[in-house]
């Protein structure tokens, strides 16, 4: 078998070999980042599945420890599936997560940390008393899984299961004083018809001002909550910005966002099953998200890997309170090498700028586009309102030229652009306002066969008024993970290129719009290879 590495990533998380999934029980413990996720122990596909462990002191270098929770009792016996983590009072760290019995029906389990004093918590036990949470006969039991992280409000811990009752999704809430005897309330948390399984629900608090986050228990005046759940129809993330009202231990999403496939997502590419925790030391909430491989199951296995988390991701509400805002983790800065610049550098129609001096498929870019003017933007088709803005890019793409754009990057492109990923603006003239589309293509992005390519697109709620646009993406060998507009629009794509790798790889900036655009200020950084799951030493 021929092994071709050419696309295994420096600086996003993945362990040496075999199949990953979902990350779970993120948590930081006594000055220690823990990360677990779903894992394969035997191979580069979904199956045996495991919670493999890692450690980090500063989210970008990790070790691997032994594997924490895995099948060895009857109440997990045929698998450990997604869960999270708590910290209870005494800083006692619980895990839920939800186990496949004898019979494959889906149970909540909780594990505790053998040896609190081990500052890795290498050691899992799941005790005696386990499952906590059977599914009732009014539950489907195979479709219950994902215990979110538990908060607590008025003498309760409450966490949330993930289900649906036919087509309707369901996230399923249950109390319980003691961590133990838990009860299921008569009303979910939340629900909405037609929307499938709500794998891996999320559900905690956001300040309304600043970028600060919130430990999951906080419920006071002057913040909002997010609800985001995983759609297996669609392989995609929706959440909606909402109140939680205490009272009636309900969700009540706001009218600027909806639950469903039009909804809000926190990224608009290859991102699943995701996670958030609250950082103390930092005062910040991140998520974590799973970004699945677009190639095909005969390349993984030959590669002998399949799955990568995306970079964390600080996350909290936009000042004007209708969505989320993310951005990398700054820690991630601390893996940048040798930078070049780029300033006040026009662009003319038709053009396209090599930005020479850095490793173009292991970089960090980080630029500001400027626009004398809106008026050349093109007619918003009305049409398109109700439509995904990855059917907008499909038709648009990259290569179309147009007035206000398209203009933006083009990642992991050979010298000849033979291949390219183009990250893009588009902007759009609607009858009150204007729209930006963000666009991340992979249709252009690999001559390689068995890919999925899709022109992955999503609008971004942005004010012109500056006549700027900023957008900075993360390039290493396969991934391409931007963040559009200081992190109001996110796209992570994944891209097999066969002629644009390592030292081949090139990097450009480009404008194929009639009006000229300026690069404000461009810097771009070769990232150098963190620590990456080496076991650890002793
Ligand atoms: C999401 C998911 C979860 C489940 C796990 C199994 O990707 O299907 O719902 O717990 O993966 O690996």
């Amino acid at each position: 078998v021929k092994v071709n590495q050419v696309h295994r990533t420096g600086f996003h998380f993945q362990p040496p070999k075999h199949w990953i999934n979902d990350p779970n029980g993120p948590m930081y413990y006594n000055g220690i980042y823990h990360l677990f996720y779903q894992y394969n122990p035997k191979g580069a596909v979904w199956g045996n599945i495991v919670w493999a462990h890692s450690v980090s002191k500063d989210l970008i270098n990790w070790e691997a420890l032994d594997r924490a929770i895995y099948p060895s009792k009857w109440f997990d016996i045929n698998g450990c599936w997604s869960g999270s983590a708590t910290i209870l009072p005494g800083n006692k760290p619980v895990i839920l997560y939800t186990g496949i019995d004898p019979k494959q029906r889906q149970i909540q389990n909780y594990a505790v940390p053998k040896n609190l004093s081990d500052p890795y918590l290498r050691e899992w036990v799941k005790p005696d008393d386990n499952p906590l949470v059977d599914p009732d006969k009014s539950v489907n039991a195979s479709a219950f899984r994902d215990p979110t992280t538990a908060w607590w409000v008025d003498g309760h811990w409450r966490t949330l299961i993930g289900s649906r009752r036919k087509h309707r999704g369901i996230a399923y809430l249950y109390r319980s004083k003691d961590f133990k005897r838990w009860v299921k309330a008569k009303h979910p948390l939340h629900s909405a018809a037609k929307t499938g399984m709500w794998e891996c629900p999320d559900f905690f608090p956001v300040s309304l001002s600043g970028q600060n986050g919130l430990d999951t228990s906080v419920v006071e005046e002057n913040i909002k909550h997010v609800f985001k759940v995983s759609l297996d129809r669609t392989r995609y993330e929706y959440y909606t910005v909402g109140t939680y009202d205490l009272k009636k231990d309900r969700y009540i999403p706001d009218n600027t966002s909806v639950d469903g496939w039009a909804g809000l997502r926190f990224d608009y590419g290859n991102f699943y099953a995701s996670k958030t925790f609250f950082d103390p030391s930092k005062n910040r909430r991140i998520l974590w998200g799973w970004a699945n491989e677009s190639d095909s199951v005969k390349d993984d296995k030959e590669k002998g890997w399949a799955g990568i988390q995306a970079i964390p991701r600080k996350i909290w509400l936009d000042a004007n309170g209708k969505q989320v805002l993310q951005w990398p983790v700054e820690e991630l800065e601390t893996l940048r090498g040798p930078k070049v610049q780029l300033g006040n550098q026009k662009l003319q129609k038709g053009e396209h700028i090599e930005v020479k001096g850095i490793t173009a498929a292991q970089a960090d870019v980080d630029v500001t586009f400027s626009f004398p003017s809106l008026d050349k933007a093109e007619r918003f088709d009305p049409k398109w309102a109700n439509i995904d803005a990855l059917d907008v890019c499909a038709q648009k793409g990259s290569k179309v030229q147009g007035g206000l754009g398209p203009f933006g990057l083009l990642t992991l492109a050979s010298e000849k652009l033979e291949e390219f990923t183009p990250v893009f603006f588009r902007i759009f003239k609607a009858q009150t306002k204007h729209v930006v589309l963000l666009c991340s293509d992979a249709r252009s992005s690999s001559l390689g066969s068995g890919l999925y390519k899709p022109p992955f697109a999503g609008w971004v709620d942005v004010h012109l008024t500056k006549k700027k646009l900023s957008l900075r993406s993360l390039i290493d060998n396969s991934v391409v993970e931007s963040f559009g507009a200081e992190g109001k629009t996110v796209i992570l794509s994944r891209v097999y290129p066969t002629l644009a790798v390592f030292g081949k790889a090139h990097l450009f900036v480009f404008n194929n719009g009639s009006e000229t655009i300026k690069v404000e200020n461009l810097n771009a950084w070769s990232m150098k290879k963190p620590l990456m799951n080496a076991p650890i030493r002793i």
